[in-house]
């Protein structure tokens, strides 16, 4: 039998937080099944409007505690900062160049760019993942979502035997949605 994460007593990377926008729940939930994830509904609402999902990356072990990221619509205190930080970036010329140039590096030297990372099993898998959103998300998101693999032997590959996909996208953030959020696709080495 394969082991489960519940088995494992030690302390761990227990979860991640993160966000959609208003009216973007399925669209979230479009974006992680792509990723090869499984949504559960944990029926916590918390302070929000709707439940808080579970991601899990592995289907055939859905703990709702573990090895899993949770999506929930962003609050409205964090709202009225990225709305704000939006009309400023219209605004002002120069940071709009220095949001462009932060989201340049993070589509194409993503290594310093905050992120988290899902584990593959094959290079192959992540290839996968990468084909499924550029047939179906990358048509309807367009400038909102980037996918760029690494392989072994690329110029600028970080490490040398591991394929990494970096997902930078903007529909699901554990930070700001104007900055965006990179999701790393890694493969066992
Ligand atoms: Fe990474």
């Amino acid at each position: 039998m394969m082991k489960q994460i519940a088995q494992y007593e030690g302390r761990l990377l227990n979860h991640v937080e993160t966000l959609y926008r208003p009216g973007e729940r399925d669209l979230a939930i479009e974006l992680v099944e792509a990723l090869g994830c499984t949504v559960t509904d944990t029926g916590f609402k918390g302070d929000g409007v709707d439940t808080f999902l579970a991601v899990h990356p592995n289907r055939d072990d859905q703990n709702a505690q573990n090895n899993v990221f949770y999506m929930s619509q962003i609050r409205p205190e964090q709202m009225a900062i990225e709305e704000r930080l939006r009309r400023f970036s219209v605004e002002d010329d120069g940071f709009a160049a220095d949001l462009e140039r932060y989201r340049h590096a993070a589509r194409t030297k993503p290594f310093g760019v905050p992120h988290f990372s899902l584990r593959y099993r094959s290079g192959q898998e992540v290839r996968d993942v990468a084909d499924r959103i550029h047939a179906s998300l990358k048509t309807k998101l367009e400038s909102r979502l980037n996918m760029r693999i690494f392989a072994p032997g690329d110029e600028d590959a970080a490490v040398g035997n591991l394929v990494q996909g970096f997902l930078y996208q903007d529909v699901v953030v554990s930070g700001s949605f104007l900055m965006g959020q990179l999701i790393e696709l890694q493969t066992l080495p």
